[in-house]
């Protein structure tokens, strides 16, 4: 056979293989009804089962049969946008903690001052990371911010007290506003002693030890629950307006980045795993609301719906920190997308079909044999290039891998590229659909239309990203006439601001 024949052939047979991956990737209608179901059982499911057994079993999980973790906020009211004052706010991310001064100007808008701190190395990698290390840097990096942002509140003789709303974008079970335990890590952190204690209590300790005992942290939210509130207030939280004609209620608040997660309003007397006697306190006091963190990202860790290609199993068990937990969100964040792209090409590769000028897998550039090291914003670049022969692809690929490709490669990448980002939006319209059904959030007003809050780099930046998202809301049993009345709205900083209106009321 000529070297032109070759040639042909295996380039015939990269596009067979591709189309056939892309394929996997595709999410049908029916099975986003399926899902949207499905979805509505898992929240019913888990409203009312207690979380005790996840906490137990996070040495050695199981994964939860019960359905979502759908965990109690103690969020009870929502904020119209009159709130003032000036609080602290802090969260700790995935690789980063923030601290911030807000300052609620009582009209919708705020003020923010803040610093963000990339967690060193040692605060966050498995061999060597401790509670210690990790609440104690925090407790510095607030040290280091109050003396320049607050330093009255260092000044004993002052009596300057403050108030903090902590956001901590993990699974916690709250049994106050200022009390969570963390039932376990998510998005890759492993800090093995910290998890079945009150997080709370631990930042706390520290701040304490470091002469910060004026800063009370009186609020823990979920990141998607600070950005629910942070829409609240900018959007008033049931804004109804002659002037527009519109009458728009904040429904959802999500995270689509790092990781993904949502939370919404529920009836307390909906929340069945709440102990009896509170919950009948509750409802007496007048708070027939809840805001639930749903932890979406843990739907459906059975299986039982969501589609699964070799590469998710290989992914969730061979490379994540938490095998068999989290499924769903490791078919959509930030965190995984780049990962799947690196084990396909690394597949295509192992059956020849693509990177050929490398002999062994160990000459393949480092960047492609490590683990998480693809990130999701080269996807980014890849969906959109249209330049010729996807020569801004040829770069991104470059820069960011030392990967040199042929034009018939970086059409079959772009390929993938788009199938994955694609399989992620349509994914994430799934619990967006069955929340906004379970509440009947779209047939409650004459005419009324609902906002979502969402914050994450996806949801923000990822070119298209949303509009492939509307596209399968409109494909789901919400309908088109559904979707028309969503408005997907940015809430940026939200859990930032969303914590410190937190801490207001509490
Ligand atoms: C993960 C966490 C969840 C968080 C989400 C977004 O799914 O478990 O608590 O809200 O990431 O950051």
């Amino acid at each position: 056979m000529s070297f032109e024949q070759l040639h042909r052939e295996t380039a015939a047979k990269l596009d067979d293989a591709v189309d056939k991956i892309c394929s996997q990737l595709v999410v049908e209608k029916e099975q986003l009804k399926t899902m949207t179901e499905g979805f509505i059982e898992a929240m019913e499911n888990g409203l009312n089962h207690p979380n005790s057994s996840e906490v137990n079993s996070s040495t050695t999980p199981s994964p939860n049969s019960a359905g979502l973790s759908m965990l109690p906020s103690f969020v009870t009211g929502l904020p119209n946008g009159t709130e003032r004052g000036i609080l602290l706010a802090c969260e700790l991310g995935t690789m980063h903690f923030r601290i911030c001064s807000v300052e609620l100007l009582g009209d919708h808008t705020f003020q923010l001052r803040h610093v963000k701190s990339h967690l060193p190395q040692e605060v966050i990698e498995e061999d060597t990371a401790s509670s210690d290390k990790l609440f104690s840097f925090m407790a510095r990096r607030t040290y280091a911010f109050i003396k320049r942002a607050h330093p009255e509140v260092l000044d004993p003789h002052a009596g300057v007290s403050m108030k903090m709303g902590f956001t901590f974008t993990y699974p916690v079970e709250q049994t106050s506003l200022n009390e969570g335990i963390l039932i376990r890590w998510t998005k890759n952190v492993q800090i093995k002693d910290t998890v079945g204690r009150d997080v709370v209590q631990l930042f706390q300790d520290q701040l304490d030890s470091q002469g910060l005992e004026r800063i009370r942290i009186v609020a823990l939210t979920n990141d998607t629950v600070g950005t629910f509130l942070s829409l609240c207030y900018s959007s008033g939280s049931s804004m109804s307006s002659l002037a527009t004609g519109e009458v728009v209620e904040p429904v959802i608040g999500c995270i689509i980045g790092t990781g993904t997660n949502g939370c919404y309003m529920e009836s307390t007397e909906n929340i069945g795993k709440l102990q009896p006697e509170l919950r009948e306190r509750l409802i007496r006091e007048g708070k027939t609301k809840m805001c639930v963190n749903t932890e979406w990202g843990s739907f459906d860790n059975e299986l039982k719906y969501i589609p699964t290609t070799k590469y998710d199993t290989l992914i969730d068990q061979k490379f994540s920190s938490n095998p068999g937990f989290h499924l769903f969100e490791k078919r959509i964040s930030a965190l995984y997308l780049g990962e799947i792209l690196r084990n396909i090409l690394l597949d295509l590769y192992q059956q020849g079909l693509i990177l050929t000028q490398y002999r062994t897998e160990r000459s393949l550039p480092h960047r492609l044999k490590t683990p998480f090291e693809l990130g999701c914003q080269v996807l980014a670049h890849i969906e959109i290039d249209d330049s010729t022969n996807l020569r801004e692809t040829e770069l991104t690929l470059l820069q960011s891998l030392r990967l040199p490709t042929t034009p018939q490669e970086r059409y079959a990448i772009q390929k993938i590229v788009r199938a994955i980002s694609r399989r992620s939006a349509y994914l994430a319209a799934v619990p967006i659909a069955a929340i906004l059904m379970k509440t009947g959030a779209l047939t409650k007003r004459y005419h009324g239309e609902v906002e979502v809050g969402c914050d994450g780099s996806i949801a923000e930046y990822y070119p298209g990203y949303r509009s492939m998202l509307r596209h399968a809301l409109a494909l789901s049993p919400i309908g088109t006439e559904g979707e028309r009345k969503v408005h997907l709205r940015i809430a940026k900083d939200g859990s930032g601001v969303g914590s410190a209106l937190c801490a207001l009321v509490a």
